[in-house]
């Protein structure tokens, strides 16, 4: 088997100064059908205030890797760096530290969200705890500028209400003010404005891109949505995930312009234009199958060939693809592309040299 140098492959996993870094993530669900291999050798790292996507199928592993992340639940092996620190080995003030540092916006805020508890109880609680707030006056004034944030206003018209009294996007942002009431400094938002309708979802994702630039919080973004990967992370990066798997990783201008991946194109040319000509003439990737096989039978070689328009016998049905780097900065796992525009041999993820090791 023809072998390649590091160059050619991905090093994200690599990077020095990120706030989090996964590095070779599995993750198995032991479930009464047997193993469910729900994530599989997922790697890579975020800078602080940075943005990263995670786009791709429902039950691809999106929620998954969020929870992981932020310690919700464990990997079966892989590791989690918290500023250079295995999280695992973390303990007394230093997990506590991580476990304020790194919160989660749920997918369903609804079943997040304690009923009994007023707004005024579900923001004050971790303020309290974490002793973020000293005195009555003091506490007060912090959950009214919370509730300002995420522009819950007039905030005192708030304060008292229940979950089951708010909209699903004012639920949303309530949400986010508790994410925010303990100074995070990574969050992870999972499908935060994709259940809402089209005016209510722009105008937290609007929220959100304030919070964002105003606060320096870096961000996973969780959505099945191109266009709203596209809106929100347009100077961060995009990672596509396809069967447990990130398939490509890049700067968003570059993944979205020139996707690598025909899977990412198979996404992409699913996305409606504004402009009706730009819709019919963009470019179509025709997929042999519909159908996304299950995780209990995943595809050997590439997960994607059953389906993909540029498969080949022999490659791709036999070889895993590793994270090639076909573009500067951006990374896809397709033998056929790496070699076609980048002229890299094809490798088995499996023989591929480790980049940590390499360093
Ligand atoms: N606790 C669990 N036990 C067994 N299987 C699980 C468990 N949690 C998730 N799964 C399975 O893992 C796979 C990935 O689920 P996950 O929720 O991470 O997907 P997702 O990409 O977030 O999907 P969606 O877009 O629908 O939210 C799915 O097949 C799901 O059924
Ligand atoms: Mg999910």
């Amino acid at each position: 088997m023809t072998t390649t140098t590091t160059g050619a492959l991905g090093g994200a996993a690599t990077r020095a100064g990120d706030v989090i870094r996964l590095n070779k993530i599995n993750k198995v669900f032991q479930t009464k059908r047997g193993p469910l291999p729900v994530l599989s050798d997922i790697s890579f790292g975020i800078a602080p205030g940075e943005v990263i996507c995670l786009v791709g199928e429902s039950g691809c592993g999106k929620t998954t890797t969020g929870k992981i992340v932020v310690g919700l639940i464990d990997q079966t092996s892989g590791e989690i760096f918290y500023e250079g620190r295995d999280s695992r080995t973390l303990k007394g003030k230093d997990y506590d530290a991580f476990r304020r540092a790194v919160q989660i916006i749920h997918q369903d805020p609804y079943a997040s969200l304690n009923p009994a508890r007023s707004i005024f109880q579900t923001l004050s609680a971790p303020l309290l705890r974490y002793k973020l707030a000293r005195g009555r006056n003091d506490l007060n004034a912090k959950v009214i500028e919370l509730l300002e944030r995420v522009d819950l206003t007039p905030a005192s018209d708030f304060v008292d209400k229940y979950p089951h009294q708010l909209s699903g996007g004012q639920r949303q942002r309530l949400s986010i003010a508790r994410a925010l009431t303990v100074e995070p400094r990574f969050i992870v938002a999972d499908e935060s404005v994709s259940m809402l309708d089209v005016s209510i979802r722009m105008s937290l994702l609007g929220t959100l891109t304030r919070l964002k630039d105003e606060l320096g919080v870096a961000f996973i973004f969780i959505t099945h949505d191109l266009a709203i990967a596209r809106h929100f992370a347009w100077e961060g990066r995009i990672a596509v995930m396809y069967l447990g798997r990130i398939i490509e990783i890049g700067p968003t201008p570059q993944v979205i312009n020139d996707p690598q991946h025909p899977y990412t194109r198979a996404l992409l040319g699913a996305i409606p234009e504004a402009d009706p000509e730009v819709t019919r003439t963009k470019e179509r990737m025709h997929l042999r199958s519909l159908d996304i096989p299950s995780l209990y039978n995943i595809p050997a070689g590439c997960a994607f060939h059953p389906r993909c328009p540029l498969w080949e016998q022999g490659l791709c049905d036999t070889l895993v693809p590793p994270l090639y780097e076909i573009k500067p900065g951006q990374q896809a796992a397709c033998h056929v592309m790496a070699r076609e525009v980048a002229g890299i041999q094809p490798i088995d993820l499996r023989d591929a040299p480790d980049a940590e090791a390499a360093k």
